[in-house]
C-alpha cells in the first residue's frame, strides 16, 4: 500500500490537491504545509485542546484526525476566522477581559467559544466551562475567557 495519498480540500476558503503522508495528522499538515501555524499543538493526545480548528463546521482536534481523512472537507483554522471577522469580537474581549497570557491556547479556545457563541449558548457560567473544558489554559486564565465570553453574548463588546 502507498504510503501517501492526495487530497483535496478547501481550507479558509481556497482549495487545493496536495499529496500526504497517510499517518500525517491534520494539524501538522495545516502547520507544516500549509504555513497556517494559528493551530497549536500541545499534547498529541487529543486532551488539550491547542490543536482545535473548525471542521465542516465542527469542532474537531486536529491531531486526532488524520489529514487524509479530511478529504473533500472544508476547514477554517484562526487565520480564516481572522480574515472573515467571525470571531471580531471574542478578539476584542479576550483582550479587553486579559483572558491571554502566553496566548497557546488562545487560538483553539477561540475557536471553541465561538462555536459556543454561534450556536446560541447563554451567557450562564457553568455552561460555558462545560463548553470550553476540553481546552486547556496553562496560564490559567479561565476566569477571564469566561468573562469574555459572556461579554460578547450579553452585547458589551464591540467587534
Ligand atoms: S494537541 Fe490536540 S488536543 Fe492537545
Ligand atoms: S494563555 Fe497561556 S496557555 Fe492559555
Amino acid at each position: 500500500m502507498s504510503d501517501t495519498r492526495t487530497i483535496r480540500l478547501t481550507v479558509n476558503g481556497e482549495t487545493g490537491s496536495y499529496t500526504v503522508p497517510v499517518r500525517q495528522n491534520l494539524v501538522d499538515f495545516i502547520r507544516n504545509d500549509l504555513g497556517l501555524t494559528g493551530s497549536h499543538v500541545g499534547c498529541e493526545h487529543g486532551v488539550c485542546g491547542a490543536c482545535s480548528i473548525e471542521v465542516d463546521g465542527d469542532i474537531v482536534r486536529g491531531c486526532l484526525m488524520f489529514a487524509v481523512q479530511a478529504d473533500g472537507a472544508e476547514i477554517t483554522t484562526i487565520e480564516g476566522l481572522a480574515e472573515s471577522d467571525r470571531g471580531a469580537a471574542l478578539r476584542s474581549a479576550f483582550s479587553a477581559r486579559n483572558a491571554l497570557q502566553c496566548g497557546y491556547c488562545t487560538p483553539g479556545m477561540l475557536a471553541t467559544a465561538l462555536d459556543y457563541v454561534e450556536a446560541g449558548g447563554a451567557a450562564d457560567r457553568a455552561a460555558i466551562r462545560a463548553h470550553l473544558s476540553g481546552n486547556y489554559c496553562r496560564c490559567t486564565g479561565y476566569q477571564s475567557i469566561v468573562d469574555a465570553v459572556c461579554d460578547v453574548i450579553e452585547g458589551r463588546v464591540e467587534a
